[in-house]
């Protein structure tokens, strides 16, 4: 019997962009079940481009996305279906729908959130739009999480949030891991990010110019000028 895992998403020289304009070009990464990859690398790298490119949002213009094993074209709607979550750091929110009605739109079991996030359950009227940076980013974690999704992808999560928060927040996703997801994680809070995560890929100029374990990515990370070469 083989013991190669089938990657939940695997970019194959994945290249993509706007428009006519290329912005990530070759990206080979992947993420299997279980493991908290993180995608790290300075403003503008294309960290956003390649998780549009990979969740479908973007089209993929050269190379392959795969989704268990299967080459992919389909839109982003298509893939949440078959198990993808997507956070982004817009929040992912009906923000003048009240905190219940967004959980109860959620496509899945509105429970885990509450049980994940119990202080959701005292703002259950409040519109989305007025609760807290982090009460909102709790809330779309929270709904991602009621589908259950084999895959979680996570661009920047904790932006503009206090320490703590964004502490739980990532506990959070790393416990999902230890559960079974997959999740590739985009944050800004190089520390936090290593050290929740099992791998990492860092870009730089729409490439992935290193990839290694949280220690060899620590190591890497420290030397300032592996960030401008
Ligand atoms: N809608 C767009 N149309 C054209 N170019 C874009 C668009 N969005 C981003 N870009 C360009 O793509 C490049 C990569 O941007 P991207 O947002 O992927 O980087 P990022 O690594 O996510 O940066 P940040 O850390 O600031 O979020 C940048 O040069 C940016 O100007
Ligand atoms: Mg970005």
């Amino acid at each position: 019997m083989s013991d190669v895992v089938t990657a939940l998403l695997e970019a194959a020289d994945t290249t993509g962009g706007y428009g006519e304009t290329v912005v990530i070009r070759n990206i080979n990464l992947r993420v299997e079940p279980g493991e908290v990859v993180a995608l790290l690398g300075l403003n503008g790298a294309g960290k956003t481009t390649t998780v549009l490119t990979l969740s479908g949002v973007l089209p993929c213009m050269g190379g392959q996305v795969l989704y268990n094993g299967k080459s992919t074209k389909t839109p982003l709607h298509r893939r949440a279906r078959e198990g993808l979550s997507l956070v982004t750091e817009e929040r992912c929110l009906f923000r003048h729908l009240s905190v219940a009605d967004n959980l109860r739109t959620c496509g899945g079991d509105e429970s885990v959130a509450l049980s994940l996030f119990p202080a959701l359950g005292g703002r259950l009227k409040v519109k989305a739009g007025l609760l807290s940076g982090g009460e909102q980013q709790m809330l779309a974690l929270g709904r991602a999480l009621c589908r259950q999704p084999s895959l979680l992808i996570v661009d920047e999560l904790s932006l503009g949030l206090a320490a703590p928060i964004a502490s739980q927040l990532l506990r959070t996703v790393r416990s999902a891991a230890d559960a079974g997801m997959g999740v590739l994680l985009v944050e800004q809070h190089v520390d936090e990010a290593l050290r929740i995560s099992d791998r990492s890929y860092f870009m730089a100029r729409g490439q992935i110019a290193f990839e290694g374990d949280s220690e060899e990515m620590s190591e890497f990370v420290k030397d300032p000028a592996n960030f401008y070469a």
